[in-house]
């Protein structure tokens, strides 16, 4: 329904926009530092940080060093924190058991973090690609990224990052029967509490190119992830899936990537009323942090890309700018 106007020049639209005080009270939707997910990659190779050189500003962080990111985080008003580990390559198999060690590089950072910092939420991943020698979300037979076997192994690792304390877990591997298996486990095993962000509708994008390097997975994938991340040209699906994960007991959706796919955020809102993430991803940040640093854009070109995710409807983005966007805000 588009509201009434009455004919120019009974309507003018500038009269609400002359002021700065006028545009503010008239302003329908707003960006929060309490929107925000910060993304951090972790990594146990000692010594300084090290930048991603495709997500110039981001580096990895020690066990540390996440936890200093995490008081910044309470300190910006940034409500949590999401780890993505960069695991050794030594510790990478076939079979991933990494993935479920109680004392992996993820378990000990929750841990760290939670003890340092309790008020900032945790969010884990749950994607077997940090573990995995040839770089999948899944295990792999003969070629074959496999479905039931992966997911349970993800409930393997799920139980261990809700041991280790995490308050939110974000299954991203994109298998069927993921969410009900984990939920399932959490429920029996004590965890009630642990709240699931389920990657619902992620799709196979070239957006993620620099995350891939950030983790370190970018050389040992082979092939790509059609088979289980979504076709870009679909909608329809992902409405199906954020129904699925729904109803095997997701707390929470999300949307992956971000910009690209507002039209999905959007409907999947306005359809389902649930708490409904984006992930603004590594390729988005590396298109407008490069744009930034090369003074083609201005910086403010980050709140406005961070805004567009409140229009369509979403709760909170997962965002690499999210501290940037806390001190941005703070000082407009
Ligand atoms: C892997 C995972 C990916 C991202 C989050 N979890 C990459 C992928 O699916 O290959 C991407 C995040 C980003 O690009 O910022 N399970």
């Amino acid at each position: 329904m588009t509201p009434a106007s009455a004919d120019y020049p009974a309507t003018r639209f500038r009269r609400l926009r002359r002021t700065a005080a006028l545009r503010d009270l008239v302003q329908e939707h707003r960006l929060s530092a309490k929107d925000l997910i910060w993304p951090l990659f972790v990594t146990d190779v000692a010594g300084a940080d090290i930048e991603i050189s495709s997500m110039p500003g981001v580096s990895r962080l020690t066990v540390e060093g996440a936890v200093r990111a995490a008081e910044t985080a309470a300190r910006l008003g940034i409500p949590a924190v999401c780890l993505f580990p960069y695991t050794d390559a030594a510790l990478k198999t076939e079979t991933c058991q990494e993935a479920w060690n109680p004392e992996n590089l993820s378990n000990r950072a929750v841990r760290a973090i939670k003890s340092a910092v309790p008020d900032v939420a945790i969010m884990t991943d749950i994607a077997l690609d940090p573990y995995n020698s040839n770089g999948h979300d899944g295990l792999v037979r003969d070629g074959v990224i496999l479905n039931d076997e992966t997911v349970e192994a993800l409930v393997r690792m799920a139980l261990a990052q809700a041991e280790a304390g995490a308050d939110i877990l974000g299954p991203s591997d994109m298998m069927d029967g993921r969410i009900g298996a984990i939920r399932q486990a959490l429920e029996s095993q004590g965890h009630k509490d642990v709240s699931i962000l389920s990657y619902a509708a992620k799709y196979a994008s070239s957006f993620y190119g620099p995350f891939r390097d950030a983790v370190g997975a970018s050389g040992a994938l082979k092939g790509d992830k059609k088979t289980y991340q979504m076709n870009p040209g679909n909608r329809d699906e992902a409405l199906r899936l954020v129904a699925r994960d729904l109803s095997e007991g997701a707390d929470m959706v999300m949307v992956k990537p971000g910009m690209p796919y507002l039209d999905i955020c959007a409907t999947v809102k306005q359809e389902f009323g649930a708490p409904t993430f984006a992930y603004q991803v590594s390729g988005e940040y590396a298109m407008i942090k490069g744009a930034v640093l090369n003074g083609w854009m201005k910086e403010d070109v980050v709140l406005e890309s961070l805004l567009a995710f409140r229009r369509a409807g979403c709760d909170g983005v997962l965002t690499y700018f999210a501290p940037d966007i806390a001190r941005l805000l703070a000082s407009s």
